[in-house]
């Protein structure tokens, strides 16, 4: 399937200027917002859809079916946004709880291969999954990949025929360095081991196809560039390798039949959706498809082209005004984020706040998000701020 099914161009008929499309975003007239690998901004549309869950739970009472119905149609919004089928994705509550049914599903003492490699820059969750499966006699090597280019070998250097997974962060949540994981996935197919792929901080951004990037399992969430609601999340897993993963970590919604009311046995469903648990954040899921069909109102290839544009002036600006960034200049090798090097990043986090910049920090960085709705008058505005605060960030040559 192809990932840009109803993702370049859609039906719908929009009017693609930015103001207009800024004009959906009721807090984009107030504050400048650079936080949406934070929390994406809400639109119209996501409140309009939230609306309509709070509208048929206090007008029809268990609208159990209609919730049902939001659940399948998120799960093929994901499809068409990542490129699978809709039976290759779960709806989780978050990705950690997805990947703790993916990695339950291994039986590690019959499996042959008992490491897991794990990326540097995945987020700490996700490390501590991984670590927990030490109990089961997984061994994980972490390899440093804070650089785009070199993490590709030390990968190569990292994976070997006893490797099971290797588990990366697409885009990391520190500094914003992107990795190439078709040239990754080739990597640990060779090894025969499996690309586990963390896209929370990319999805949205750009464009991704899980054939064309060899990716075996992927998951991300809604909350952030994808425009969603916090509260849920997506695990998608190849269809050839599903039948070899029975999560223990399960629940009714993970059945063939949720609602077979049989106690006799597990009946495991066929498709992605054995992932699943309990049942799912209605109202998250709601907002989230909401923000999905915004993101496929515009196309990912006009949105990536965007925030291309935008992060490369955005670093150009920040290092000509003589601060430091952590993020590659090879466009190829970022997505949304530019870090800036920051002295004190919480206190100019809370004067950029003051200033109604909104920005976020992380690993000693202040992360500056770019996506559609973002301008350069935005640009401008984080630039004065920045002169301003000065004191706080690093200055070029401190490195
Ligand atoms: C890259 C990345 N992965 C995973 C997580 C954790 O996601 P969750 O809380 O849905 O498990 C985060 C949270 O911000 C994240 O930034």
């Amino acid at each position: 399937m192809n990932a840009m099914n109803g993702f370049t161009e859609t039906a719908v008929n929009v009017d693609h200027s930015i103001e207009v499309f800024r004009s959906q975003f009721p807090v984009l007239e107030r504050k400048v917002h650079l936080a949406s690998n934070a929390r994406g901004a809400m639109s119209t549309h996501v409140l309009d859809s939230y609306h309509s869950y709070l509208d048929s739970w206090a007008n029809e009472g268990t609208a159990f079916t209609g919730w049902l119905d939001q659940q399948e149609a998120f799960r093929s919004a994901v499809a068409s946004l990542i490129g699978s089928s809709t039976a290759e994705v779960a709806v989780t509550a978050s990705v950690t709880a997805g990947l703790a049914s993916l990695l339950s599903g291994i039986d590690w003492q019959s499996e042959g291969r008992r490491v897991i490699v794990a990326d540097d820059q995945n987020f700490p969750s996700v490390m501590y999954l991984l670590h927990a499966q030490a109990r089961h006699g997984v061994e994980v090597r972490v390899v440093p990949a804070a650089d785009s280019e070199a993490a590709i070998a030390e990968f190569e250097a990292a994976i070997d025929t006893d490797c099971k997974l290797v588990c990366v962060s697409h885009v990391s949540f520190r500094n914003g360095r992107r990795l190439d994981l078709a040239r990754l996935s080739a990597v640990a197919h060779r090894a025969g081991a499996w690309l586990v792929v963390d896209d929370y901080h990319c999805s949205g951004t750009r464009v991704i196809d899980v054939d064309a990037d060899g990716i075996d399992v992927l998951t991300s969430g809604t909350a952030k560039f994808l425009l969603g609601s916090p509260g849920v999340a997506f695990l998608y897993v190849r269809e050839s390798l599903i039948p070899e993963l029975h999560p223990t970590i399960t629940g009714w919604f993970a059945q063939r039949d949720p609602n077979d009311m049989q106690i006799a046995e597990h009946r495991e469903a066929d498709d992605a959706r054995r992932f699943q648990v309990g049942s799912t954040p209605v109202p998250a899921i709601y907002g989230s498809r909401a923000g999905i069909e915004v993101i496929a109102s515009v196309g990912l290839r006009r949105i990536q082209s965007r925030i291309s544009s935008l992060t490369a002036k955005a670093i150009d600006a920040v290092e000509s005004a003589g601060f430091v960034t952590d993020t590659p200049r090879n466009g190829e090798h970022r997505a949304g984020l530019v870090a800036i090097g920051a002295k004190r990043p919480e206190e100019a986090v809370r004067e950029l706040a003051a200033r109604d910049i909104l920005v976020t920090t992380r690993s000693g960085n202040i992360r500056t998000a770019w996506h559609y709705y973002n301008t350069e008058q935005d640009l401008a505005a984080l630039m004065n701020a920045l002169e301003d605060i000065g004191g706080l960030l690093l200055p070029r040559q401190a490195i």
